[in-house]
């Protein structure tokens, strides 16, 4: 679906049925006329009162600092019925079902009432403890109402976002690699008139190879770790998602029933909760925005001596086991710039088209405190500590992480199915993205479940593709271990950044 931005351009006007299906019966009809920043609602008002304009962020005339504000308010927001809070006509993912109860579950969904909810350790827009976790796939169901058997759903923990802009950046610059070679095997192709094979490999991260036919169509069979249209999605530990708006488009219908104009549609009440244009494009920008401009996680050594030499050291031990294979210490980004929207955004959200110039910022000189490090000629540093490539770290004898039953998605990504050689199949539920470990001292608990405690646990059933390395840490000597544990501490995200000059520069 492909909305004009003239979706949030009126005010709304909403009525509602006060109570509709929390107090069923009594249903009293109320007008709202919100929106206006200078009305003053007196007693019952929603969580988000005002609603930003998409129109006015293309003229410019919305700071980054007041995106981040916005972004943030809409992030931590206790979404409400007037707000438009719940969806008892449409699941999850917006396919219709019969309105009824009930209107919270922990299971399905909506199962949280704000971002912050569960977004939160060590503070707004971090991770969160095991209580926080989502039963991932649940909400394309009707209601689940009396399981969290694995069957129903795949129980994930909460990541934090902080860095996620330049994450979602690197990701970027990683997918036009992979499309440049792409493109170049099939012009190649059709030049020779018979099959070419090229190497996939993004910032130095292999994908396998592609095979490009004269007639067109890819054949996939050797392309590893990432989707067949090998746009690289940073997001969900299945890597499924490739954007933060895309991921915020979809949370915010499945945790609260908070049904976004860019992606349902404008004026219209498909959840049939009474209330229409829920969020407004410019409300998904800004909170886009809040994400994309959080602070970067940061190494902080121990203060105690013995402590801070053994995570100085460990970082080589980490190294030199082949840790390092995967949690990729380093990447230079070309540009130090975040920009919105996505250009690889999949239909239901924000087009690249829809708007007149990108909103841009630059992550080295503006966001919160710390910022990514700049790097030299433009580029930037990031320090991620993963590939974005999905790995299988099962084996026969080591499974743990192949608990989950339901395929999220299927592999082909966002590409038509028929221009590949072979039918596609759905994303395995034994791999997942190599974990970001740079803030692996601020995100317990640990794996993707978050059902282990220590750090050392979740290097344990490091099996298949990881064995080597995970046998070579076990071999090492007690002190090397904690050396080890003590670097991967240290990785952090800071407690309690500086606020101040948010927008500004340098
Ligand atoms: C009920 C808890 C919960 C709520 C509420 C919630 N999240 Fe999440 N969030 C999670 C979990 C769990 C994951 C990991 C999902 C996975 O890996 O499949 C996650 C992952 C994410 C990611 C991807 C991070 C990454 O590195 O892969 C983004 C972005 C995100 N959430 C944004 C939001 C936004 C925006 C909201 C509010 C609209 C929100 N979340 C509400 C629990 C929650
Ligand atoms: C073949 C790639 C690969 C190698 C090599 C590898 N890892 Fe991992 N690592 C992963 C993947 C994938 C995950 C996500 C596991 C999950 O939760 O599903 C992960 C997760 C982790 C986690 C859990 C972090 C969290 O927040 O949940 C830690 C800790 C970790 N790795 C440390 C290490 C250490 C130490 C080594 C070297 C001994 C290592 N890894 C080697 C791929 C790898």
């Amino acid at each position: 679906m492909k909305v004009h931005p003239s979706g949030d351009r009126k005010r709304r006007a909403v009525a509602i049925v006060w109570g509709a299906g929390a107090v069923a019966g009594a249903a009293v009809m109320i007008g709202f006329s919100m929106a206006q920043p200078d009305a003053v609602i007196i007693g019952e008002r929603p969580a988000v009162e005002y609603h930003l304009s998409q129109y006015d962020i293309d003229a410019g005339r919305v700071s980054l600092r007041e995106l981040m504000e916005h972004g943030e308010m809409v992030f931590r927001a206790r979404f409400n019925v007037l707000d438009g809070q719940g969806r008892p006509a449409s699941t999850g993912t917006g396919d219709p079902r019969e309105p009824d109860e009930p209107l919270m579950i922990r299971t399905s969904g909506p199962d949280a009432n704000s971002c912050a909810g569960c977004h939160n350790q060590p503070r707004v827009g971090g991770s969160g403890d095991f209580v926080a976790n989502v039963f991932v796939l649940a909400q394309a169901l009707d209601p689940v109402t009396d399981s969290v058997s694995p069957e129903f759903s795949n129980e994930r923990n909460t990541l934090s976002l902080m860095g996620a802009g330049p994450i979602e950046m690197l990701a970027r610059e990683m997918t036009a690699q992979l499309h440049a070679t792409r493109d170049l095997a099939m012009s190649e192709a059709a030049r020779l008139g018979q099959p070419v094979t090229l190497p996939l490999v993004a910032k130095g991260v292999s994908f396998g190879s592609i095979t490009c036919l004269p007639d067109g169509r890819i054949d996939p069979s050797e392309i590893e770790g990432v989707d067949w249209d090998l746009i690289v999605k940073p997001f969900h530990q299945k890597g499924a998602v490739v954007s933060l708006r895309e991921f915020t488009n979809g949370a915010m219908n499945h945790h609260f029933g908070m049904q976004t104009v860019e992606r349902f549609g404008a004026g219209v009440d498909p959840d049939q909760d009474g209330v229409i244009n829920e969020l407004t494009i410019g409300d998904i920008t800004s909170t886009t925005i809040f994400q994309a401009s959080l602070d970067i996680p940061i190494q902080i050594l121990p203060k105690d001596g013995a402590r801070r030499a053994a995570a100085i050291r460990g970082e080589g031990v980490f190294d030199s086991i082949g840790c390092t294979e995967c949690h990729i210490p380093e990447f230079a980004l070309g540009s130090r710039y975040f920009t919105e929207p996505n250009p690889y955004n999949p239909e239901g959200n924000l087009q690249i088209d829809d708007v007149p110039q990108p909103f841009a910022f630059d992550m080295t000189r503006e966001g919160r405190f710390p910022r990514l490090e700049p790097g030299p000629n433009g580029t930037a540093i990031i320090r991620p500590f993963t590939d974005l490539k999905r790995h299988n770290l099962n084996d026969d004898e080591l499974r743990f992480f192949a608990n989950e039953q339901i395929p999220q998605g299927m592999i082909n990504g966002f590409a038509d199915p028929s221009l590949f050689t072979i039918e596609p199949y759905p994303r395995p539920t034994e791999e997942f993205l190599t974990r970001k470990l740079w803030d692996a001292g601020s995100s317990a608990p640990y794996g993707h479940r978050g059902d282990l405690t220590t750090l050392t646990e979740a290097i344990y059933w490091h099996g298949g593709d990881a064995r080597a390395s995970r046998d070579a840490f076990f071999n090492l000597s007690s002190d090397d271990q904690a050396a080890v544990i003590e670097f991967l501490k240290s990785l952090q995200v800071v407690e309690n950044p500086p606020v101040r000059r948010v927008g500004g520069g340098g």
